[in-house]
């Protein structure tokens, strides 16, 4: 379980997350939802550790951090290796081959075997149906199949989360929806997943949770179906606005 109690963070001139608490459950997808600007983005970051709360607490599994106190370098890694990020930009290191770039974190963060790392990345490859780029570079690739392979390079150092931040907005609707397939799968075999999205029938059909996020707060945390049932005006009108 990943927990948030009372998380408040703030940039010079915004409050960006304003007590939040909030928990993502084991083995269930997240989606969290809300205008840009929300704190979407800085409330993942922070379960990352990318972005470092004032304040409130941070649970993952049997490790709590307080905010409000110095971390150790060592608790600040043990923590991130908890959870793997996807981003909306793929950012793979373009002089290494895909199966470079897939198998570098388990090689030399994870001190795994080169063959067992190279084996594991060939069946992720596999599953995204892109093992015959392993020996291409990414800028051979296009983007929805870079964002694919970065979905690889997550899942390749066995995360406890995958957080994804907005994973297919820079994407073609076509690849975007081959892109969410693949979150779909991943949500079918139980992974644990907190995924930012604007794509509401990605929500609909896909989350356990969903969070609606605004002004650095948490409007709305409950069921997908709930949530679709429009239990508040404000979320009403987001729904509506989501429409064209
Ligand atoms: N590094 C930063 N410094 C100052 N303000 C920031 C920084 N990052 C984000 N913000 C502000 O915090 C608010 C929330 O940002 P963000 O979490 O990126 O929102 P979202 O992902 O929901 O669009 C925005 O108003 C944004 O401008
Ligand atoms: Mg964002």
């Amino acid at each position: 379980m990943i927990k948030l109690t009372n998380v408040d963070k703030q940039y010079t001139d915004h409050h960006a997350l304003n007590q939040v608490s909030v928990t993502f459950p084991e083995h269930q997808t997240t989606v969290i939802l809300g205008p840009s600007g929300a704190g979407k983005s800085t409330l993942l970051r922070a379960i990352n550790l990318l972005e470092r709360p004032q304040a409130g607490q941070l649970t993952i599994g049997e490790q709590t951090v307080d905010f409000s106190q110095p971390i150790a370098n060592k608790e600040v890694l043990a923590l991130r290796r908890k959870t793997a990020m996807v981003f909306q930009s793929w950012n793979l290191f373009p002089h290494l081959t895909i199966l470079q770039n897939i198998t570098a974190g388990p090689i030399h963060v994870l001190k795994q075997d080169k063959a067992a790392a190279e084996a594991v990345a060939l069946k992720l490859l596999k599953q995204v149906g892109l093992e015959e780029t392993a020996h291409r570079y990414p800028g051979q690739l296009s983007g929805g199949q870079q964002q694919r392979i970065s979905i690889c390079r997550a899942l390749a150092m066995n995360p406890e989360y995958i957080l994804f931040d907005e994973p297919t907005s820079a994407l073609d609707p076509e690849i975007e929806a081959q892109v969410l397939r693949i979150l779909q799968d991943l949500a079918k075999d139980q992974h644990s997943m907190i995924v930012v999205t604007h794509n509401m029938e990605f929500a609909r059909r896909v989350a356990d949770q969903i969070i609606f996020v605004e002004d650095g707060q948490v409007a709305f945390a409950g069921s997908s179906t709930a949530f679709f049932n429009r239990p508040t005006q404000r979320i009403a009108d987001f729904l509506d606005a989501m429409k064209f």
